[in-house]
This record gives C-alpha cells, structure tokens and sequence, in this order.
C-alpha cells in the first residue's frame, strides 16, 4: 500500500521543518551570530515533535492568537482541533532584547545549536490562566502545573527549522511520522491502532491492546519516551520490556514498536487528545484511550479523557478513539475482564496501584503473574 494512501495528517499536510543542502549550510552559518535561547529537555524534545512533523500542522512554537485560541478553546485560529499549548519560554530580558520579524538561534545547555527560530511575535502569559485551562488545577503541586510555573513568562512565538536532530537512545526504533507511515504502508494495514504509554505493559495494558488488534490491522505500540516525572520507570528499561513482551507475545507481522519523543505534561483529558492527534501524524486510524489516560494524582476522573472526545467534531479531530473501561484480571472469571464483561465483586479482582507495584518490587517481592507477566517484570528488576 502507497504512503500516499495513508490516513491523512493533521491539517492535511506533514510537516518537515529539517532543512536540507544549501538552505541549511546558510542557516547554519548565519545562525552563529544570532542572539541564543537555551532549550531545557522538554523544549528541546517539543523542538524535534516539530521538526519532525509530529506536531503537525504547527511549524513551530504558537504566537499569541494561537495560544489564546489554544487554551481557551481547545483548537488553532484555523478551526482545526488542538489541546495543547505549543510554547517556548523566555525571560522578560530577553523578551525585551528580542526582535520580531528577527531569526533567533535556539541552542542546547552546551550551547550547540539545535534550530533557527523566526520571531514572529512576543508575549507575556497568565500561567494560573493556562494552568485552569489546560490542567483544570491551578495546584502547583500537579507536575505538568509545576513545570509551567517554574519557567519564564514571557513567549516567543514563530517558525522554526530544526538544524541538529539529537539521535536519541534509541536509534534502532522507528521515531518520525515519516518512518512510521512507511512502515505502516510496507505492512500493508489499512487500519493501526495507536497506543500510548509511560509506563511497563502490564496484563490491562496488554489485553486492551489485543482487543483493539481483533478489529483492526495493526498496533503501534507507541511508548513516550521524553521527559517524565522522577518516580515513573525510566524509558530504557522499558523499551528492554516493550521487545521482550512482543517477541513473546505478540505475532511480529501485527504489531510496530516505535518510541514517542514528546515530554509528558499530565493533563489527562487535553493530553489524551493531544496524544491522539500526534498519533494520526504517525499514520493511526485508531487510539486507545482506557482509564485516566495521562492522568496523575487525583485531578482527573477516570473516565474524563474519554469525555472530553465528545467536545470534538469527530471528523475533524480525524481520529477514531477506541475507549477501554478500567480493566483487571477475575479470579472468579480465570480472565481478563472489566465491569462490562465481569459479574463478580471486588475481592474477586487483581488490581494493583503503580505506587503499589514500586513498593512490592523495591521489597524484592513479584507482582502477581495475573498483574504483569513474569517476563516484563525480570527485565524491569535487571534494570
Ligand atoms: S499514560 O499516562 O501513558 O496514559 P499508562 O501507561 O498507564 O499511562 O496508560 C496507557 C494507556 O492504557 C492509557 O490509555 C490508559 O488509559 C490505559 N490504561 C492503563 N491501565 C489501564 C487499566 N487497568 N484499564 C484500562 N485502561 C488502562
């Protein structure tokens, strides 16, 4: 099957904002000289979401009228549906030396320079503003709020074009929409299921997964590994998990391992559509969305990230979720199950907190083999 014939991105086009030939060497060799913004690593990997196209249609970090638009709205100026505030932080110094219609270097902590920025406008944020909006908490206690309010705020918005594209730990996995979409058409699967995950792929994980793979083609199983917050199991001993469970588990020809570079913000309902639209990028037809998709804490209801689908036009979020209730393994039923499918009562049902599992694994016991495979567990306890 042609790239071409592919579910569409968003916006219609993919964006690629990694120059190439003469139009990089004289971006290159102009950009020593400009004024430099140093990109912390959570900017640095929303950085190369946009270079890469993963962010698609955005080119580069929001102006004020898409920012607005953004957080009040949940979609672009353009109409098109988008949850997230795309920003890049600067102090009111440097919103004050800065200046508009200008290119601006945009650099590492070492000081190499990653990408070129078009100043296209500068403004200053109202971060409980953004806070309410896209976190619906203003508590600074909620890590995705935290970071929010430990930055800068000022922002500056305008294209960028992505110069240095930092290889990753993981350069053996597909990690651009362009090499997925590839993939997907040299597989031939007319529908792909996206999933994406933060965490091991335990018994839940992997039974929501294998139902959606009963109604369509293929699975992506999509793990982000950007930044995430200090106590969540770090992305290399993951990914070991992710290769060991498909070699097992899964038939090859049915499933695609690809990693997803973006920082995980926790904002639950908005990030669930956010990791849906990105997942059209990457060629999906379909997303998992089960319980408290990117939640944290308490801030979110179980089911609010399968709500907020229902404040969309489906047609034009372009994506089809596939909603999961909270699912556990039924002594009763000897199977997989949810309150769907299960008739029993709760003492019949294995389920396990992420708190709980890390205080099990750090007293040396196993989680039952009910909860997560024992294959998973070994590589996360070699690690
Ligand atoms: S997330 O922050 O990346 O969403 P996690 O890796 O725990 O966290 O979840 C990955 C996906 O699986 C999300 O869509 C989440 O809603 C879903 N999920 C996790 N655990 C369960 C469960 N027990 N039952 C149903 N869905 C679940």
């Amino acid at each position: 099957m042609a790239v071409s014939s592919l579910i569409l991105p968003h916006g219609g086009t993919l964006v690629n904002r990694i120059p190439s030939g003469l139009l990089r060497e004289n971006l290159l060799q102009s950009a020593q000289d400009l004024p430099r913004i140093v990109l912390d690593e959570p900017h640095r990997a929303d950085l190369l979401m946009i270079g890469i196209g993963s962010y698609s249609p955005l080119t580069g970090f929001l102006n004020r009228h898409d920012y607005k638009a953004v957080v009040e709205t949940m979609h672009l100026k353009n109409g098109l549906p988008w949850s997230i505030p795309i920003t890049l932080p600067i102090t009111e110094d440097q919103a004050y030396d800065l200046v508009l219609d200008q290119p601006v270097a945009l650099t590492d902590e070492q000081g190499t320079i990653l990408a070129v920025l078009e100043v296209e406008d500068i403004f200053p944020v109202d971060v409980e503003h953004e806070a309410q909006h896209v976190y619906r908490t203003t508590d600074g206690a909620h890590p995705g709020v935290a970071r929010l309010y430990a930055a800068p705020r000022w922002r500056v918005g305008g294209a960028i074009w992505l110069l240095q594209v930092e290889q990753g730990a993981f350069p053996h996995l597909p990690r651009t929409p362009q090499e997925v979409r590839q993939s997907i058409s040299d597989a031939g699967w007319r529908t792909v299921v996206g999933f994406q995950t933060r965490n091991p792929v335990h018994r839940a994980h992997e039974y929501i997964q294998k139902c959606a793979l009963e109604v369509v083609d293929g699975l992506l199983l999509h793990p982000l590994v950007g930044t995430t917050k200090s106590d969540d199991v770090p992305a290399p001993a993951r990914v070991r998990s992710y290769e060991r469970l498909l070699r097992e588990y899964y038939p090859a020809n049915r499933v695609l391992l690809g990693v997803f570079p973006a920082p995980m913000r926790y904002a639950g309902p908005r990030e669930a559509i956010f990791h849906a639209l990105n997942r059209k990028n990457y060629g999906c037809t379909h997303f998992i969305v089960g319980r408290d998709h990117a939640g944290v804490g308490s801030y979110y209801g179980t089911y609010d990230a399968q709500y907020i689908f229902n404040e969309f036009d489906p047609t034009a979020l372009g994506i089809t979720p596939l909603f999961f209730e909270h699912t556990f393994y039924c002594q009763r039923c000897g199977a997989m199950a949810s309150a769907k499918t299960c008739p029993h009562s709760h003492e019949h049902h294995v389920i396990l907190s992420g708190t709980a599992v890390r205080a099990l694994l750090s007293r040396g016991e196993l989680p039952p083999p009910e909860f997560s495979r024992r294959e998973v567990i070994e590589e996360l306890i070699a690690a």
